[in-house]
């Protein structure tokens, strides 16, 4: 080793970003007062509570990324043809390098229809798998709420069955209860969500996939990936399984064992919208849905676009292309993951109920642990009086437990509540630096000292509806 980098030869306590910002945005200089003002108004919701007047919103890390100056440029160059843009065929290049499959020419093996999002994506994919079909159940190791519900609108029953077993990766499936499944109930296909965003955003293992790949050929069924954030996953399994792989050839070889995936391009195509179906042909879906291509491109047709841009535009195409090359390299998603964990690492430190270990792009609280010894019980939803009062520090984060996942009989009166109780603080990609995420932690850490006195949260609308979360308003009430 030459002299002078052996004298710089050390191990820093801190990690420097991956990047540096190359434009910021000011906050919007508001008051407390401007912000119980708004709180009030927004009936304590806080899916209503203007952004402008938050400091640090993690509300989602979905369609929030900072893009990088490669997505603004190219973004300029987006061409809004109606049909056959110029991006399009530049994405589907950039899908068969990222995920390894192919998509062009006449010997390709996949089939793509893009979106605007990848809600749309579920709505197209389920129509079809439930259209004219009755006693369906489609298993997973946590379907997200919008595929729940897509699936369910369609007369299909959603069953989340994750594991508890491995160390390292708590959101894989449960592979004795998928047997059972495959083995006892009528199921269309089975889906796997990478990362597992309804369980704390917890990592499936290679290891887990490749043998609900192994179950479904047994039993011959299709298997689909919720692939929306594919590349924080690899960084895991990169982590504690393959060490050896880089980051796009475990993509590769995730991607190699399914039939099929829905994918939101506003997680880790790091774009601020878009969304993708990618299809293989010539599988065993096939066999009960032979005509599932033609009818998800009619489908598409008459609620996106045209195919080749199927609700982006010609600019969100091109910030995807880029967006896909920068997500599946190892400085990006050091950088990217890493930080997720100091945070969570800072509030552990404080002494804050948080899950662990850290999934990928959130750090959840642990409510029910948060009011420990308190008079909070769960119906009176202490998520929602935290999530409350922090907007008027500045930091808005996501009730994800009692209220978000409970339901409420109106003919009974009676509450039921999920088995989990967490709050959500979801890290956009590339926006924030750590002093922010300390800052929130520093708000947290203020009101889980003075756990005593948070009142309770009161829905006065909509606890009766569904998605009631993003409907209801509150008051805020001592017992
Ligand atoms: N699947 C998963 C695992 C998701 O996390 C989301 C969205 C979707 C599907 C739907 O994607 O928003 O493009 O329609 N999750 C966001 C969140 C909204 O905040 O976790 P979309």
């Amino acid at each position: 080793m030459n002299k002078f980098t052996q004298l710089t030869e050390f191990t820093p306590k801190h990690q420097h970003r991956a990047y540096v910002n190359s434009a910021v945005r000011f906050h919007t200089p508001c008051t407390k007062e401007d912000r119980l003002a708004a709180a009030i108004k927004a009936g304590w919701n806080v899916f209503q509570f203007p952004s402008k007047f938050t400091v640090g919103d993690f509300l989602s890390d979905s369609g929030t990324t900072t893009p990088t100056i490669e997505q603004l440029a190219a973004s300029l160059l987006g061409d809004e043809a109606y049909g056959t843009n110029w991006g399009y065929e530049q994405l589907l290049e950039q899908f068969e390098k990222t995920f390894g499959i192919t998509l062009l020419g006449d010997d390709a093996e996949w089939e793509i229809f893009l979106f605007h999002q990848c809600r749309a994506a579920e709505h197209a994919l389920f129509t079809q798998i439930g259209r004219g079909k009755k006693g369906l159940i489609i298993p997973s190791n946590g379907h997200f709420d919008t595929t729940h519900a897509n699936i369910e609108m369609n007369g299909i029953e959603a069953l989340d069955i994750v594991s508890v077993n491995d160390h390292f990766f708590l959101g894989n499936i449960d592979t004795t209860k998928l047997f059972r499944t495959l083995n006892t109930e009528n199921v269309p296909l089975v889906y796997c969500t990478v990362t597992n965003n309804t369980m704390a955003g917890q990592p499936v293992s290679l290891e887990n996939i490749a043998d609900i790949r192994r179950w479904c050929d047994k039993f011959k069924k299709p298997f689909f990936l919720d692939a929306c954030r594919f590349a924080e996953n690899a960084w895991f399994i990169k982590e504690n399984e393959r060490q050896r792989s880089t980051i796009p050839e475990i993509v590769h070889e995730m991607f190699s064992l399914c039939d099929g995936f829905t994918i939101s391009l506003k997680k880790d195509g790091l774009a601020n919208m878009g969304g993708a179906l990618c299809v293989k042909k010539g599988t065993v879906l096939f066999e009960e849905y032979p005509d599932i291509l033609d009818n998800l491109r009619d489908h598409q047709i008459c609620t996106e676009a045209h195919p080749t841009y199927g609700g982006m535009s010609g600019r969100d195409i091109m910030i995807v292309v880029e967006g896909l090359k920068t997500v599946v390299t190892q400085e990006y998603l050091d950088s990217r993951i890493l930080q997720v964990r100091a945070f969570g690492d800072y509030l552990d430190e404080l002494g804050i109920p948080v899950v662990k270990p850290f999934g990928g792009h959130a750090v959840y609280l642990d409510v029910d642990k948060f009011y420990e010894g308190t008079l909070m019980r769960r119906e009176d939803f202490g998520g929602i009086s935290l999530t409350a009062l922090l907007l008027l520090n500045g930091p808005r984060l996501c009730e994800l437990g009692a209220f978000a996942f409970g339901t409420y009989d109106p003919k009974t009166g009676k509450e039921t509540f999920p088995p989990f109780n967490y709050v959500r603080i979801a890290i956009p990609r590339n926006k924030y630096e750590i002093e922010d995420l300390f800052y929130a932690a520093d708000c947290i850490k203020n009101l889980h000292n003075k756990r005593d006195f948070i009142p309770r949260a009161v829905c006065t609308h909509g606890k009766e509806k569904t998605l009631r979360h993003f409907k209801a308003r509150f008051e805020l009430q001592y017992k």
